[in-house]
């Protein structure tokens, strides 16, 4: 995957809210070009493999239950700087501490349930995206 590509999850919390028209808008006018798209479950070992590097963390039995209990939307997004850019405009992980206007600022309750994931790095943006699409799905 080139390094212009970052991968987000709509989370459980934003399916379940009836979010996803909104937030894929946000991302739109961002100018986001989606390269890949579905909806889809991750299984308990798939959220514990995706998020293997918080395994030590306090949080990591709680945010792998909340990532398995529901669909999510997965995609991967284009766009110049596309992994700083996301961050951005996803804003905080506490939805609490994240600036007006931002995705989690609009759409999430909570630090464990804060509406979107996205790749903190290009390297991770690879990784992650591969763990979800194959070559086929990506455009
Ligand atoms: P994400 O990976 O989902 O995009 O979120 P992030 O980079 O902003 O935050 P990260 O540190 O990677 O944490 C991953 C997810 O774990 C949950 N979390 N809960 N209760 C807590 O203290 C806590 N800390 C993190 C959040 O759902 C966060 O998005
Ligand atoms: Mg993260």
């Amino acid at each position: 995957m080139a390094t212009n590509r970052t991968f987000t999850m709509l989370k459980p919390d934003s399916v379940e809210n009836g979010y996803i028209g909104a937030i894929l808008e946000k991302i739109s006018a961002a100018g986001f070009r989606i390269a890949a798209m579905k909806m889809t479950q991750m299984t308990v070992s798939d959220a514990k493999a995706f998020y293997a590097v918080h395994s030590e963390r306090p949080f990591y039995g709680e945010l792998v239950e909340f990532m398995s209990s529901g669909p999510i939307v997965a995609a991967i997004l284009e766009k110049n700087n596309a992994v700083e850019d996301f961050r951005v405009l996803i804003g905080a992980t506490n939805p609490a501490d994240a600036a007006e206007g931002t995705i989690r600022k609009l759409y999430a309750s909570s630090m464990g349930e804060n509406a979107v994931h996205g790749s903190d790095s290009d390297e991770n943006a690879a990784i992650e995206g591969a763990f979800h699409f194959s070559g086929r799905e990506i455009f």
